[in-house]
């Protein structure tokens, strides 16, 4: 059976940049609070005619150049988003046509945060069964269109942007293993409340915005990080001290903080983001993956833990050698 492994990584971040003072000027908040509450300083934010497809067509485009291969040679597109751009067809496949690919599938996943990692599983799987040869996931949201710009307890954390990697079959070992969890009891605890079948319009009035209880997130986050670490670790037989690099999804300074500790890893091992791109949900995981391959940071033969939880609730992590 092939492994798989990671051959291309490409990101992309709007041009708009809305720093926490900017906020101050519109909401009740404080630049103070924000960074030590948070660790964000600022964010990106698409245009208005930017939509998720775009920002991931060049992201995409990006990772494509990046693995040096055909854009033919994609046969499947597994694409993260919670802000697709149409209610149908998937994004994904608003994707595909836009690159010109002419074959294959392409399907959207919707796992919010946690939505990159489970694309990651999906492909991970296809090409270990021999279903596709060359995955193309994608994580890409436009969280700006479903934040409430009056409410302060989301608005100062979101932002937009989109990451992409090509996952290839392989001689050589890459992904190590994958790990998918979901809690559909905690649906409440992070949710946009509205939605096509429940009469979109009729209930909000077309406002559908993010409803958070922050203080159980976090919570909840830190221990399922915890967990899914050593779930992920003891099957493979992993000490800690074997990792060269954490990505975590980029919600919280705090919350990496105390994932790194739990690892006993400096923060220099760590990839970090969330301080100038905020939280962009799917998105976070592979912008900040090939923001450390292209500085250098993360190198080929190295071992990295990715970590992601997020509404659902979800979390999920993959073990891969890069
Ligand atoms: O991808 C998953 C997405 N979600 C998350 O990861 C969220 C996880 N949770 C968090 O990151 C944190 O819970 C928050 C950053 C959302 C909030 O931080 P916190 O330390 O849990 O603050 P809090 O909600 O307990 O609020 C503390 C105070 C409150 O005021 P009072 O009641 O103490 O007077 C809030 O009203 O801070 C107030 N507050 C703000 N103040 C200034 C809430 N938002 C703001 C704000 N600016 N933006």
């Amino acid at each position: 059976m092939p492994h798989s492994r990671i051959v291309g990584t490409g990101s992309y971040l709007p041009e708009k940049i809305v720093s926490n003072k900017d906020l101050e000027a519109t909401i009740d908040t404080s630049d103070e609070w924000i960074r030590e509450r948070t660790g964000i300083r600022c964010r990106h934010i698409a245009a208005d005619d930017e939509k998720t497809s775009d920002m991931a067509v060049i992201a995409a485009r990006r990772a494509i150049e990046a693995a040096g291969i055909d854009v033919q040679e994609i046969d499947l597109i597994v694409m993260a988003t919670t802000t697709p751009d149409k209610i149908f067809p998937s994004t994904a496949c608003i994707v595909q046509r836009k690159l010109g690919i002419e074959g294959g599938a392409a399907f959207d996943v919707q796992a919010v945060c946690s939505g990159f990692v489970y694309g990651l599983d999906i492909a991970h799987r296809f090409i270990k069964t021999g279903g596709a040869k060359t995955v193309l996931v994608i994580g890409a949201e436009t969280m700006s269109r479903i934040v409430d710009w009056q409410d302060r307890s989301t608005a100062v954390l979101f932002g937009d942007g989109a990451g992409a990697v090509i996952l290839q079959a392989s001689e050589e070992e890459g992904i190590v293993s994958t790990h998918i969890h979901s809690d559909g009891s905690l649906e409440e605890t992070l949710h946009v409340p509205y939605g096509v079948s429940q009469g979109y319009d009729a209930v909000c009035d077309g406002r559908a915005f993010i409803v958070m209880n922050g203080n159980t997130v976090f919570r909840k986050a830190v221990s399922m990080l915890g967990a899914i670490a050593r779930e992920t670790l003891d099957g493979n037989n992993i000490d800690k001290k074997d990792l060269d690099w954490l990505v975590p999804h980029q919600a919280n300074m705090r919350i990496i903080t105390a994932a790194a500790k739990k690892f006993g890893l400096p923060m220099e091992r760590v990839v970090v983001t969330v301080d100038t791109h905020a939280n962009t949900s799917a998105a976070s995981i592979p912008l900040a993956l090939d923001i450390a391959v292209r500085d250098g940071r993360i190198k080929r033969g190295e071992l990295m833990l990715l970590e992601a939880f997020g509404a659902g609730l979800t979390w999920a992590s993959a073990l891969i050698r890069y």
